[in-house]
């Protein structure tokens, strides 16, 4: 066993918490709080746990990430449509030097060109869209694996 539980953060940003009931014909039906309980559980199948936060403030977005420099050991963040604007929200990414899995419920790319470009995708480890709330189950089951991994390989070799 590993002496650590790998910690992933779970960020969402503007409007995200309304998913259920906005756009349902883009975004699904699934409500931010199923979205936190299928994260939880894909973490908990592989030794992980996940912390959960939402904001429509950038700032409290970045102050989320800071914290995750000695509170998590991964990030997963949809920052809704901070992505395709906010280099602050990437350079906090950028400094805090954990693994990031950026997630977009739609796939963006087939939407408006505005959506095309986003600020994160430069800084994160992998990104997944366009796989619906999904996503998430995905981004965490990713990055669990990998942190495991990496815990793994830091384990001191047993004696055989
Ligand atoms: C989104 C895509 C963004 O363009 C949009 O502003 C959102 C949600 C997605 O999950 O598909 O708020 O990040």
């Amino acid at each position: 066993m590993t002496a650590c539980t790998p910690r992933i953060l779970v960020i969402n940003g503007p409007n995200l918490n309304l998913l259920g009931s906005r756009e349902p014909d883009v975004y699904g039906t699934a409500t931010l709080d199923d979205v936190v309980n299928l994260a939880s559980d894909a973490a908990h199948a592989h030794g992980c746990t996940t912390t959960a936060m939402q904001s429509n403030h950038e700032g409290e977005l970045i102050d989320a990430i800071h914290a995750a420099r000695t509170s998590a050991d991964g990030i997963v963040i949809n920052a809704g449509a901070l992505t395709h604007t906010s280099i602050a929200i990437r350079d906090a990414l950028a400094g805090v030097d954990l693994p990031v899995v950026e997630v977009h419920i739609s796939n963006v790319h087939r939407r408006e060109e505005f959506r095309h470009h986003s600020f994160i995708s430069a800084v994160a480890d992998t990104v997944i869209v366009g796989a619906g709330v999904d996503g998430y189950r995905l981004a965490v089951d990713h990055l669990a694996r990998q942190l495991r991994s990496a815990a793994a390989q830091e384990e001191p070799a047993t004696e055989k």
